[in-house]
């Protein structure tokens, strides 16, 4: 039996009646809540701050999962933290000095993944692999809901996976963009461990029932 995690992002969500959306998430096999923080510089879109963020902790019985998508993410850390994140996951291509942030977001008592654009080789992490809950390989370019899987990402899952066993690091593999009924499966086959899953979830008939058959495919 697979054992992997769903995170369902709200990025799709309805923002004019989060809280019951929150409130479905809390119902459903979801096992996180993703929350898709950018800044309009990182990436060519903007989304929701620090008071959101207190709302929604306030209601969600899942741990939050926040993906900081924005500039210099070292200035943030703690304010993230009383905010309510729990596992907090910054780019590698915004941390110029990416092993003190990751010490610094385990000091503060989250759970420190890291993420790596379509374009960012997995090897580049190799020497902070043990330090890292998660590592987050985006499956579309960051910045929107509702992308296309790039089809590239299949060997960067597999080289990370290989990394992975190879160190004997307990570190998870979350892939974040695309993901569908449709390709769960093989994701899970080839090493995922956590599933970022917006526009799937939020765009359908039945976000909890959808939930459910992510979480128990056949
Ligand atoms: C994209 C975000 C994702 C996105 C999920 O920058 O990080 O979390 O909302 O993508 P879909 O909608 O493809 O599941
Ligand atoms: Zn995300």
């Amino acid at each position: 039996m697979s054992r992997h995690l769903i995170s369902p992002s709200i990025l799709t969500a309805d923002f004019l009646h989060l809280e019951s959306e929150i409130e479905m998430v809390n119902k459903s096999e979801a096992d996180l809540i993703h929350l898709d923080i950018m800044d309009g510089v990182f990436v060519p879109n903007l989304t929701f701050g620090f008071p959101v963020i207190r709302q929604i902790k306030s209601v969600s019985k899942k741990p939050l999962d926040v993906h900081l998508m924005i500039a210099d993410p070292d200035r943030y850390l703690e304010a993230y933290r009383d905010a309510g994140a729990d596992w907090l996951t910054v780019h590698y291509e915004t941390c110029p000095h990416l092993h003190r942030t990751i010490q610094r977001i385990r000091e503060l008592g989250m759970k420190p993944a890291v993420s790596l654009n379509p374009h960012t080789d997995v090897s580049l992490l190799e020497p902070v692999l043990k330090d890292l809950h998660m590592v987050l390989i985006m499956t579309v370019n960051p910045g929107f809901g509702g992308q296309k899987f790039i089809e590239g990402s299949w060997d960067k899952i597999r080289k990370l996976k290989k990394m992975i066993q190879d160190s004997g690091a307990k570190t998870l593999i979350q892939v974040d963009g695309g993901v569908t009924e449709g390709n769960i499966s093989d994701l899970i086959e080839a090493g995922v461990d956590v599933f970022v899953v917006g526009n799937t979830i939020f765009s359908s008939k039945n976000p909890i029932q959808v939930t459910a058959k992510l979480k128990n495919p056949t």
